[in-house]
């Protein structure tokens, strides 16, 4: 038996990416964004409402920083979610997060955050259906503590968090279940 839910975009785990800006005098802004994914090996693609603070600060600055949410955040990932920098300007200095300037572009890294790709804007792409920010990648950088000894980010270390739309949830990214363009060998006759 299977049941109708209706119209669903019913796709699951959703990021929790924190999007961080400059404002035009430096004021450090940072959003929560679950409708992102990578759109090329060194591209990632975020549908962003354009009335946010944040895509005011990526017109001016052509930047950004985004970084993967972790469990020890979520309280601040969560009120990123919620506050703007329209009506709330001191909206990042109550998260009570450190944010240092990246070297590479006019944008913050927030400290505390795991991992943090620094994009340069690539391209806004506006159609009837969505308003696309699309990053380019120029560097990732990483705690050194969620490392693990193949040199990859192991994310149950960093306790990673994933959005649930279905009940409007965080959780937490679980066990391994197999190896990608492995565990369908066996079919490949
Ligand atoms: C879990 C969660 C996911 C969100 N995902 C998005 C998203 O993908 N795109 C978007 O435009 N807004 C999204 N929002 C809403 C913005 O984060 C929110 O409107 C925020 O206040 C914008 O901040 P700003 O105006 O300071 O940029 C999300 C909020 C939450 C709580």
């Amino acid at each position: 038996m299977r049941k109708d839910l209706g119209v669903k975009a019913a796709v699951f785990p959703m990021p929790v990416l924190m999007i961080a800006t400059y404002d035009e005098n430096g004021v450090v802004d940072v959003m929560n964004a679950a409708w992102g994914t990578v759109s090329d090996r060194d591209k990632v693609s975020l549908v962003l409402s354009e009335s946010h603070k944040t895509v005011k600060n990526i017109k001016i600055n052509k930047a950004f920083t985004v970084s993967l949410a972790d469990v020890k955040n979520i309280k601040e990932a969560d009120f990123f979610g919620m506050a703007s920098g329209n009506t709330m300007p001191d909206k990042f200095e109550k998260s009570g997060m450190t944010a240092v300037r990246s070297g590479r572009v006019n944008a913050p890294i927030i400290d505390e955050f795991p991992v943090t790709m620094e994009c340069e804007l690539a391209e806004i792409v506006s159609t009837d259906n969505a308003y696309f920010i699309v990053g380019r990648i120029l560097n990732t950088s990483v705690r050194e503590d969620i490392i693990d000894e193949n040199g990859d980010v192991d994310i149950r270390k960093a306790g990673i968090l994933t959005f649930n739309q279905f009940n409007r949830s965080y959780y937490l990214t679980g066990e391994k279940a197999a190896t990608a363009w492995d565990a369908g060998k066996e079919l490949m006759g």
